[in-house]
C-alpha cells in the first residue's frame, strides 16, 4: 500500500516521509514543478541502466545519450524493449512539458516532442544532484511551463564571449529550463558578427588602436552555426540581434557611408576614457539614404543563413533624432512623407525594417520604442525593457502586439544585486492586473538582459547572473500561485553546491532573504551620534546616512562616478575608543575600489589607515586609540556611481 503526499500547495517543496523504503531527501527542483506528488519508494540511480529514446523524439539519440550520462546516469544503455528508462511521445502535452512518472522500478516520461524530453531530463538531473545520488524518490511529475519564452540576453559587444563560454552560458541556462538565447551581436563597441558581403565589418568594427589585446574579437558564421548548434540539443533557441538604426559607432567605423554626415568613425571600448571617444553620440544609421535599407536586407539575409530561429531582434532602442534632423537626406524623406515630428523617421525605419524582416519570413523583435508612436503592428514582438515595463505592456496589448518583458526592474543584471535583488526578482510578477484572459497569449514570456559594460570575464558573468537567474526561472515557468519565497530560500541554499559542481561562479549573497531596500525621502536615523560631510554628488533618496545606520542592507548611493577629488567624512558627535573600523562598499557591483580610509582623534588632522581592495572593502585596527572621524578619499577614478552600504565602527 502507498500512501500519497500530495505536495503541490504553495510553498511546499516535497519532504519524503513513508516508511517503507523511506528515502531520506527532500525532492529539490528549480524551477519548481507545477504538479508534483511524490510516492513512497525510491529507485536507486545503478538501477537506470537502460534506456529507449523513440525516433519520433530523438533525431539524435547518440548526443541525448550523451546528456544522460551528464545528468549522472552514467550505467544507462540503449535498448529496444524492457528499459528502465522510457519516453513515450504523448501530444496531449503542450511543448516544453512533460509527465515523469517513477514507479515500481521504472521511469517513464511523457512528451509532445524533444523540449518538453529535454526538460524532462533536466528534472531527473536535478533530483540525482540534490539528492543523496543513490536513489530517486518515487514520484509523478506533470509539468508545463507558464511561458514560452524564457530567455537570456547577452551582450556580445560591450565584452566579447567565445564559443566556448557561451556554451558554458547555455548549459547553466538551460539547467535551469531557459530556452532562448538572444545574442546582442553588434553596439557602438564592436561589430561582432562576420559578413561575407562587407568583410570590413568585423576588421574596423572590432579594432581599437588602443586597446590591441581587445582588438580583432569577432564570430565568424562557423562559430555562430557552432553555437546553434550546441544550444539547439540543449532546447535553446538563438536570437541574433542586430542594433540599428542607433547603437551604431563601430559599423560606422567601416561603412561611414551609412551615416548623415561621412567622415571618420571609429568604435570605442568601454575601456576607453568617455572623453576620448570620436563622436560617440553620432551613431545613426542615415534613414534618408536608400543604401541603408539595402545594407539591412543584406544583413538580414546572412543573418537568417545562420540562425534557424523564427525571430530576428533589430534594436529600435535609445534612438537619438538629433543629426537626422540636420541631415538634408533624412529631412526630404521626412517633407516626402509629410512628417510633423523627427520620431516619424525612426518610425518608418521601423515599418519597413519590420516588412524585410517578413520577407525574409521572420518576424521582428525591437526594444520597446520601436512602440513608442504606435507603430509596431501584429505582426512583430516588442521586446519591454524601459523601467517596470507595465505602462509599455499596456500599450502593446490594447492593439494585440506580442511582448517579451524585458524589463529594468527585475530582468537587467547588469544592475547591481542592490537595485535588482533575487528577492525582488522571484516576487515580481510580469503581468500587469489589469491585462484581461484573452490577451494573456500576447505575453510571449520574459527575459534576463545581462549588458556588458562592467562585465569582462567569464566568471564576473556568472556572478551577475547566478542566484539571480534561478530567481527568475521560476517566474518564467511556476504558476503564480504555486510560488513561495520560503520554499525558492530553502530550495536555493540546497542549490550552491550544485552551482559549485556545474561551474558556476555564483555570488554569496548575505542580504539573500531580506526584502527590497527601499529608501525614503525621509533620512534614516544614524547608529551614533555623528554629521555626515561628502562632496559626492547626491541621488536622493539615497541619502548619506544609509552608511551609517547600523544596517548592511541599506546603502549610500553616489550621483556620478567618483576621482580623487571625491570624499565621505564622519565627525562623530563624541569621541570613542575604537578596536577597529569596516567599510563596506557596493554590493555585486558600485564597489569603492581605488580610495584610503584615514581616521582623526581631532576632527582636523587625519591619517591614512589602509586602501580599499578589489571588493570595495577596507579594514583598520585602532587598538582603542581616540576617534573623532572617518574618512574615505578617494584615489582612482571609477566608472560606477558608488554604494556605501555601511561604515561599522567597534
Ligand atoms: C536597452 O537597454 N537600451 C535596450
Ligand atoms: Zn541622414
Amino acid at each position: 500500500m502507498y500512501t500519497k503526499f500530495l505536495l503541490q500547495s504553495i510553498g511546499a517543496f516535497a519532504l519524503l516521509t513513508s516508511c517503507e523504503n523511506k528515502p531520506t531527501e527532500k525532492v529539490n527542483l528549480i524551477p519548481q514543478p507545477n504538479q508534483i506528488e511524490i510516492l513512497n519508494g525510491s529507485l536507486p540511480v545503478s538501477r537506470i541502466t537502460s534506456v529507449t529514446l523513440p525516433s519520433s523524439l530523438f533525431s539524435m539519440p547518440d548526443s541525448t545519450l550523451m546528456l544522460l550520462h551528464q545528468a549522472g546516469l552514467t550505467d544507462v544503455r540503449l535498448t529496444d524493449k524492457d528499459a528502465v528508462l522510457k519516453f513515450e511521445k504523448d501530444d496531449s502535452l503542450a511543448e516544453n512539458g512533460y509527465t515523469l512518472l517513477i514507479k515500481k522500478g521504472k521511469i517513464t516520461i511523457g512528451c509532445r516532442d524533444y523540449s518538453g524530453a529535454f526538460n524532462a531530463i533536466k528534472t531527473l538531473q536535478q533530483l540525482i544532484m540534490t539528492s543523496d545520488k543513490k536513489a530517486l524518490p518515487n514520484l509523478e511529475i506533470r509539468d508545463t511551463p507558464r511561458f514560452a519564452y524564457r530567455g537570456l540576453m547577452i551582450d556580445c559587444s560591450r565584452h566579447f564571449w567565445t564559443v566556448d563560454e557561451l556554451k558554458q552560458t547555455i548549459d547553466q541556462m538551460s539547467y535551469f529550463k531557459l530556452n532562448k538565447l538572444h545574442l546582442h551581436l553588434t553596439d557602438n563597441n564592436a561589430w561582432r558578427l562576420q559578413m561575407d558581403k562587407y568583410p570590413a565589418l568585423t576588421e574596423k568594427g572590432t579594432y581599437y588602436y588602443d586597446y590591441p589585446e581587445l582588438s580583432g574579437k569577432y564570430y565568424t558564421k562557423d562559430d555562430l552555426k557552432e553555437v546553434v548548434r550546441y544550444a539547439s540539443l540543449r532546447n535553446v533557441e538563438v536570437i541574433p540581434e542586430v542594433d540599428m538604426p542607433g547603437h551604431n559607432t563601430a559599423l560606422l567605423a567601416a561603412m561611414p557611408e551609412l551615416s548623415c554626415n561621412g567622415g571618420e568613425f571609429e568604435a570605442y571600448p568601454e575601456e576607453r576614457a568617455l572623453n576620448s571617444r570620436k563622436r560617440g553620440m553620432e551613431n545613426m544609421i542615415c534613414v534618408g539614404n536608400p543604401l541603408s535599407l539595402q545594407f539591412v536586407e543584406d544583413v538580414i539575409r546572412e543573418l537568417s543563413d545562420i540562425f534557424p530561429s523564427e525571430y530576428i531582434h533589430l534594436g529600435g532602442d535609445e534612438v537619438p533624432t538629433t543629426y537626422w534632423e540636420k541631415c538634408p537626406k533624412c529631412q526630404k524623406l521626412a517633407k516626402a512623407n509629410g512628417m510633423t515630428e523627427p520620431g516619424q523617421i525612426q518610425d518608418h525605419f521601423t515599418r519597413d525594417v519590420s516588412a524585410l524582416a517578413r520577407k525574409y519570413k521572420k518576424t521582428m523583435i525591437g526594444w520597446d520604442e520601436i512602440d513608442e508612436r504606435g507603430v509596431a503592428s501584429p505582426e512583430d514582438v516588442v521586446m519591454v525593457w524601459r523601467n517596470e515595463g507595465f505602462e509599455q505592456q499596456r500599450h502593446a496589448l490594447s492593439r494585440n502586439i506580442p511582448i517579451i518583458m524585458a524589463p529594468q526592474h527585475g530582468c537587467y543584471y547588469d544592475w547591481g544585486y542592490a537595485g535588482n535583488s533575487t528577492r525582488k526578482i522571484y516576487e515580481w510578477e510580469p503581468v500587469d492586473p489589469s491585462v484581461s484572459a484573452d490577451k494573456l497569449h500576447l505575453i510571449k514570456g520574459v527575459q534576463a538582459c545581462l549588458w556588458t559594460e562592467r562585465v569582462a570575464t567569464q566568471n564576473r558573468l556568472e556572478w551577475m547572473l547566478y542566484p539571480r537567474l534561478t530567481a527568475l526561472s521560476e517566474v518564467m515557468w511556476t504558476q503564480p500561485e504555486k510560488k513561495d519565497w520560503e520554499s525558492y530560500y530553502e530550495r536555493i541554499n540546497a542549490y550552491y553546491p550544485v552551482m559549485e559542481l556545474l561551474g558556476i561562479n555564483y555570488y554569496e549573497d548575505d542580504a539573500l532573504n531580506e526584502t527590497e531596500f527601499a529608501p525614503t525621502d525621509e533620512k534614516p536615523a544614524l547608529i551614533r551620534h555623528a554629521n555626515i560631510e561628502t562632496n559626492i554628488p547626491l541621488n536622493p533618496p539615497y541619502h548619506p546616512e544609509y552608511a551609517f545606520d547600523g544596517r548592511s542592507n541599506s546603502f549610500f548611493w553616489g550621483g556620478t562616478s567618483v576621482g580623487k577629488e571625491h570624499y565621505f567624512t564622519i565627525h562623530l558627535g563624541e569621541p570613542v575608543k575604537a578596536q577597529a573600523i569596516e567599510i563596506i562598499t557596493g554590493d555585486s557591483k558600485d564597489y569603492i575600489t581605488m580610495a584610503d580610509l584615514l581616521v582623526s582623534a581631532d576632527g582636523v588632522n587625519f591619517t591614512k589607515t589602509s586602501e580599499f581592495n578589489d571588493l570595495g572593502e577596507a579594514k583598520a585596527n585602532l587598538d582603542r586609540g581616540e576617534l573623532r572621524a572617518v574618512k574615505i578619499q578617494v584615489t582612482g577614478q571609477h566608472t560606477c556611481w558608488p554604494i556605501i552600504k555601511e561604515v561599522i565602527i567597534r
